[in-house]
């Protein structure tokens, strides 16, 4: 009976690190040059404050998946290359609270 309690707890323990694993925020700290601190910047691309969490983790995995963009997707494509699911959406919610 302790061993199992033993493995579910480590199970648990390690399912949270996982979920927190994917910091929105820290992802976000490489996108802010381009894009701006708050999301804001007009320079590269569309605003990215002000968009919904689905629409932005749609565009991210479209640029993941190569299927979205426009003439400068390369750009995001090189970004998004290494993006995990998990990234991808904490990316999104984060970016739709800025
Ligand atoms: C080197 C500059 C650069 C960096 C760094 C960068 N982006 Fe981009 N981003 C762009 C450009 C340029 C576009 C427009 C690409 C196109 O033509 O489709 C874009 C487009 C986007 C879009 C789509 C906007 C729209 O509505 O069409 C999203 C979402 C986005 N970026 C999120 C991010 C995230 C999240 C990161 C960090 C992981 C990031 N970007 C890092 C330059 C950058």
């Amino acid at each position: 009976m302790k061993k199992i309690a033993l493995a579910l707890s480590l199970v648990l323990a390690f399912g949270a690190s996982a979920a927190l694993a994917a910091d929105g925020k820290a992802l976000y700290a490489k996108c802010a040059g381009c894009h701006g601190a708050d999301g804001s910047k007009t320079a590269q691309s569309k605003a990215l404050k002000g968009q919904k969490a689905e629409a932005l983790a749609k565009s991210l995995a479209g640029y993941k998946a190569k299927t979205y963009g426009g003439a400068k997707k390369g750009l995001m494509e090189g970004q998004m290359a290494g993006a995990s699911d998990a990234d991808i959406k904490a990316l999104a919610e984060y970016i739709s609270k800025l």
